[in-house]
């Protein structure tokens, strides 16, 4: 088994990353932020962005939606505080460094917590998962958007083999939706309410967790043309 990832690693790859980012994959997740930012504007309101990275993201959010972004490596993170100024977003909040797993807000905070291709970069994916259940409202969203690994085969087998190297890269090739619901099951008071695949390749999936408490969900995924799960 590949070792876990730790806090120091993931910020010196992204440390490295910065600079070539969005060159890099500025365009071919582009799908991914646009769906998951149409899935959180469904509920609107007050919206955190958690691995906000170098921002790509921010300006295809509304205007009547309010902004708060967050990331762990702070030469991402001037990224975005120079396009949220370039754009003219006074949408935005804030914009800081912080660590998903200690997320500087109180209970209940948002309407809507959006991670896009950030749970497999975390250290620690399930005390990431709980901040982001703690730090939204009862009827709010969690909106994942990341690629998840292989259940089996070929595929499978390549993402463990890449997998050591990945770590060094800053992310987890191998990780799989089940460990997503066993966390939802564990955790109790939230609830998968879609998986729906997104492009590369549809080794992308976006996930939505309902945080359970608030109005009842309306069964949104059969418009959107996903799977209620
Ligand atoms: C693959 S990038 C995604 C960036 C952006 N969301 C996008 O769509 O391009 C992963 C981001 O998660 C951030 N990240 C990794 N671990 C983190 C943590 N523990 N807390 C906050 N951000 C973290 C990284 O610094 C990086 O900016």
């Amino acid at each position: 088994m590949a070792a876990e990832l730790d806090k120091d690693t993931v910020a010196k790859a992204y440390a490295r990353w910065a600079p070539v980012y969005d060159l890099v994959f500025g365009a071919v997740f582009e799908r991914g932020r646009k769906a998951s930012i149409a899935a959180a504007e469904r509920i609107g309101g007050r919206i955190l962005e958690v691995g906000v990275g170098t921002g790509l993201s921010l300006h295809d959010y509304s205007w009547t939606n309010r902004l708060v972004g967050v990331d762990l490596s702070a030469p991402m993170l001037r990224k975005a505080k120079a396009r949220a100024e370039e754009y003219c977003l006074t949408n935005v909040d804030a914009l800081a460094v912080m660590d998903a797993q200690r997320l500087g807000f109180r209970d209940g905070s948002f309407d809507v917590v959006v991670a896009q291709y950030v749970i497999t970069a975390v250290p620690d994916p399930e005390a990431t998962l709980d901040e982001f259940a703690r730090v939204v409202k009862p009827g709010g969203e969690i909106i994942l958007v990341n690629h998840l690994g292989a259940e089996g085969g070929l595929r499978s087998s390549l993402e463990q083999a890449f997998a050591p190297l990945a770590r060094r890269l800053g992310w987890r090739p191998e990780f799989r939706f089940e460990r997503l619901t066993r966390w939802a099951d564990g955790h109790g008071g939230v609830e998968v309410i879609e998986r729906r695949a997104m492009p590369p390749l549809g080794h992308f999936s976006l996930i939505r967790f309902a945080k359970l408490g608030g109005a009842a969900h309306a069964p949104m995924a059969a418009a959107a043309g996903g799977a209620r799960v």
